[in-house]
């Protein structure tokens, strides 16, 4: 009866969005009513209370310290003990300390086998989960720092280990027994104390009967063998109290960030008086609310806290439910965080390096990069729910030349299938979908189609894979159903090794569905959070049982990320002895640390309002400072119809978005962009053609990051770190490390805006791209310059010293402009001096990987010489791309008031005139400049003598 009731509330509520307003927050768990969650806080509280006459009921055991030598590292060995004044048994957590590359101090803390025979009875495994690391780390062999980098000392007293690592031994971190603590320090200065509160908490497993006897007086009992909560009132907790809690104070920091997904700012907030900690626990949530800690779609458990000199990266590798508590405002200098999970060993690690983007390095040495994606998933989606049967998607792809808007990919959302079975077509909508794919293929365009886990029963797909068992089951670990789009349905369960091949049977060649021939299809996966419509918070109940016998509760924020790995895994092997080898684009709705590998990401279901628009900005810079750069939001917003104003903002936003796609949700008015009429169609256009003339420099971007880990949409402070006032800003960012500084418009009616600049370097105005008569803008001190705009203007400013790459005629698609020409813009900066960098391959396949099919150039510029070195190119390639020419180079001087007399350009063993304007406005353009982008050249400038030089 119950699940009846919910079933129909949830139908309600995703099927007339119009008639309720914002979230519904009774479907979401709160820390007061998550027994682990609460019991911790109270646990805290407790502590709190005694104040310094606390006594921890836990300590190190100093003769259990081993220092154990493998393969050319150290790891450090040791049991905690838990004493229970009521019991004569002591509890014993044995621990692992090392240290990995990057200088990545881990910590790990489990607990010593459990007493088998009381919980052999059921179905799950009953140790604790510990193979977080193996999805979220990007190899299983783990990189260790070398031993001779590293020196451990026990002192004397045997109260404490004492470990120094680093290159130069700048680091070292200590180990103290009693109290446990350990405290990391960055050249002798201590930057981060974990357990500096006492909230360390390990609950141990103890039968349900003698429970009491395992209770100290700092706990309660709290929803440990049952849960409270209305929704979850089946989940009997099979294996009891298993939570683990751990607080961190950061030394002298106050600048917190990261722990998505978040609808709420970038500079994380304090949360001591709120009911609301940061929650990490993957959920379909509908109509999500703004400025909320609430838990959404994806969860990347890694924090980072910034001050000018030293930044740190905290990862709490951990994929069950987790709440995060911060305060930033207990302690003048410090701020804290108390992390909270449901189950799981205990399992972290601390990264410090100088600077943020050392730690988005040291982080992604262990987590992966972003995977280089094809170059078209970089240009314009034009997605909705639905586009209604092949004539749609074909007159839409028709229009979309008529008015000239660039794109790249139509996508298909879930009523393309038959009554929603994955892996089939509806027939009559989608007669034939080969000739559908290669009428794009035509015109250079691609179809995104979506796949979601939910497998409708009754049908082949769903059938083999229940024959198979490769379903998640039920707390009887018997098939587990539920409601998902089309109704009844069973789960994949993609942490089993016999899904892979389930599922790559559906990608070959010749399989029926996705046999289409054709290398211009690529894949959506949504859903996987998992969201299942008559489950607890819209998910899997948490006692359903995983492949190997886990509790869904110990894996549920990975389950995501296993999903579109699968999916990333057949593509691969889709593409295998193909010459034509893709790379696979996949976007995924849930996501977990190191999905960065191989999907993109967008904030899910928002709605078609202003503040949705603003919002967007600190959500995307989030994800981009933890790694998982390819992101961004429905342009126009999913639920609702955007006036036409916002939706032409938006579209001026979202041209700086990694991920860039228009989305609505199945009720909304059809709004492609030609609908809105003009002026607007003109001025989104204009937005589209500016991400595409762009595409080079965010292709560059993505190439960094791919390296280095770097975010593509970087937050100011990034750049300005000793400019206390950009912690906070979130409005704006840099467009990688292009020097483009851009602040959307996000206010309805805006005639006015500012933009923060964060130095006292030079911009240049860069508003629409006309590079009018230039306004520069050089501050004596950071602060905001005000401007006057209309609705066509995209506010953005270059700063000095950066020369950026465009592509400036308008194509259809990315596809048809590899042969295209390249523009320069070379902004100089105070000193009179600029460098930038481009990177380019063939935008398709693995051969930038396989055989060095790539050319990375290097661009550097004084005022009177410009020069371009070919850092990285083979020979191949460089025949390939030998016809591709700088055409263009825009010289932005916000000193030069002399005129330029002439400009040589030379190339290999020839030399010429180029032919110029001269210095307008502090602005000389070179037109035609024929220089080939694949070999080196040099430009020298003639300056006219002044007339004092005379
Ligand atoms: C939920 C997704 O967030 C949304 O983008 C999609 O349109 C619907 N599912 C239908 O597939």
């Amino acid at each position: 009866m119950k699940f009846i009731r919910q079933f129909h509330i949830i139908l309600i509520l995703i099927w007339a969005p119009t008639l309720v307003f914002g979230v519904k927050e009774s479907l979401f768990k709160t820390c007061e009513n998550s027994g682990f969650c609460h019991r911790n806080k109270y646990f805290a509280e407790s502590i709190k209370n005694e104040g310094s006459n606390y006594q921890s009921r836990y300590s190190i055991a100093p003769e259990s310290i081993l220092i154990e030598s493998k393969l050319n590292t150290k790891i450090i060995h040791g049991q905690i003990i838990k004493d229970i004044p009521t019991l004569a048994e002591d509890f014993i957590l044995p621990f692992e300390l090392s240290i990995l590359e990057g200088n990545n101090i881990r910590f790990t803390i489990n607990e010593e086998q459990r007493h088998i025979a009381d919980i052999k009875a059921i179905n799950i495994t009953n140790y604790r989960y510990n193979q977080t690391s193996d999805w979220a780390f990007v190899t299983s062999e783990l990189p260790y720092l070398a031993e001779n980098l590293f020196k451990v000392e026990i002192d004397q007293s045997k109260s404490e280990v004492i470990v120094h690592y680093g290159e130069s031994n700048e680091y070292k971190a200590i180990l103290t027994f009693n109290p446990v603590t350990l405290t990391v320090f960055y050249n002798d200065i201590p930057q981060v104390i974990a357990n500096h509160q006492n909230f360390f908490n390990f609950e141990h497993w103890r039968p349900k009967e003698s429970n009491y006897e395992h209770l100290t007086v700092e706990e309660t009992d709290y929803g440990m063998f049952e849960d409270h909560f209305v929704d979850s009132e089946n989940d009997k907790i099979p294996l009891g109290p298993e939570s683990i809690a751990l607080d961190f104070t950061f030394k002298g920091f106050k600048n917190l960030y990261g722990i998505p997904e978040h609808a709420d700012s970038l500079n994380l907030k304090d949360t001591t008086d709120s009911d609301q900690p940061y929650r990490l626990y993957n959920v379909d949530i509908f109509e999500y609310e703004t400025n909320s800690r609430m838990a959404m779609y994806g969860a990347i458990p890694l924090l980072l806290a910034v001050k000018p000199e030293i930044s740190l990266g905290l990862f709490w590798i951990n994929g069950a439910d987790t709440f995060i508590n911060v305060d930033k405002t207990s302690n003048e200098e410090d701020s804290s965080t108390h992390w909270i999970s449901e189950n799981g060993v205990l399992d972290f690690m601390i990264i410090i390096d100088k600077t943020p983007a050392n730690i988005n390095y040291n982080y992604g040495l262990i987590t992966g990069f972003t995977q280089l994606p094809p170059l078209f998933s970089l240009g314009y989606h034009q997605c909705r729910w639905n586009y209604n049967d092949e004539k749609d998607v074909l007159d839409v792809n028709q229009l979309m030349d008529k008015h000239q808007f660039p794109y790249d990919t139509i996508w298909l959302d879930i009523e393309y299938t038959d009554q929603k079975k994955y892996f089939t077509w509806d027939k009559h909508k989608f007669p034939s979908p080969k000739q559908l794919l290669k009428s794009l293929d035509h015109t250079g365009r691609n179809l995104v189609i979506i796949i979601d886990p939910h497998l409708k029963t009754n049908y082949f797909f769903s059938d083999e894979v229940i024959k198979k068992q490769a379903c998640i089951n039920d707390s009887k670990n018997t098939t587990f159903y539920g409601h998902c789009w089309p109704g009844e349905s069973v789960w994949i369960d993609t942490f089993n090794p016999t899904s892979q091949p389930i599922w790559d049977s559906q990608f070959e060649w010749n399989n029926e569905f996705f046999g289409l021939d054709s290398s211009n299809v690529f894949l959506w996966n949504d859903m996987n959070e998992p969201s299942v419509f008559n489950g607890p918070e819209t998910s899997a109940p948490k006692d359903n049982i995983h492949f190997g016998g886990w509790e869904h509760r110990s894996v549920h924020n990975i389950y995501g990320l296993t999903y579109h790995e699968a999916t990333y895994e057949s593509l691969i092997k889709r593409t295998k002895g193909n010459t034509n080898r893709t790379r696979p684009f996949i976007l995924t709705r849930s996501y977990f640390a190191g999905s960065q590998r191989t999907a993109a990401m967008w904030t899910g279901d928002n709605m078609s309002k202003w503040e949705y628009l603003k919002i967007s900005i600190p959500m995307v810079l989030t994800s981009n400072i933890v790694n998982m750069p390819f992101s961004g939001a429905d342009v126009g917003g999913f639920f609702g119809n955007p006036s036409k104003e916002l939706l032409t903002r938006w579209y001026q936003a979202g041209i700086w978005y990694p991920f860039f796609r228009a989305h609505a949700h199945i009720d909304a008015r059809r709004r492609e962009p030609w609908i809105a009429g003009e002026p607007y169609t003109s001025i989104m256009r204009d937005a589209v053609l500016l991400r595409y003339a762009l595409l080079p420099t965010l292709y560059t971007a993505f190439y960094e990051s791919s390296k280095t880990g770097i975010p593509i949409f970087k937050p100011i402070f990034y750049e300005a770190l000793t400019n206390p006032k950009s912690y906070s800003i979130d409005d704006e960012f840099f467009f990688g490390n292009s020097g483009l500084l851009v602040k959307p418009v996000t206010d309805e009616g805006a005639d006015r805006h500012e933009i923060y600049i964060p130095d006292t370097e030079v911009y240049y105005d860069y508003t629409n791209r006309s590079l009018p008569s230039i306004n520069v803008y050089k501050l004596d001190e950071p602060g905001y310059i005000k401007k006057d705009i209309s609705l066509q203007d995209i506010p953005a400013l270059i700063k000095g010293g950066h020369i950026i790459s465009l592509k400036e005629r308008y194509r259809r698609s990315t596809r048809l402009m590899v042969n295209d020409p390249y523009t320069l813009i070379i902004a100089l900066n105070n000193n009179g001096v600029a460098e930038g960098q481009l990177y380019i391959d063939d935008g398709e396949s693995f051969e930038f990987e396989n055989s060095g099919e790539l050319a990375l150039v290097k661009f550097s510029a004084t005022e009177s010489t410009i020069n371009s070195q070919i850092l990285e190119i083979n020979d191949t390639f460089k025949q390939k791309i030998s016809s591709i020419k700088i055409e263009k180079i825009i010289i932005l001087n916000s000193k030069s008031n002399k005129s330029i007399e002439s400009i040589s350009i030379k190339q290999g063993d020839e030399e010429w005139q180029a032919k110029f304007d001269g210095t307008v406005d502090k602005k000389t353009i070179i037109h035609n400049a024929k220089i080939k982008v694949s070999e080196s050249w040099d430009i020298q400038l003639i300056y006219e003598p002044d007339h004092d030089e005379l």
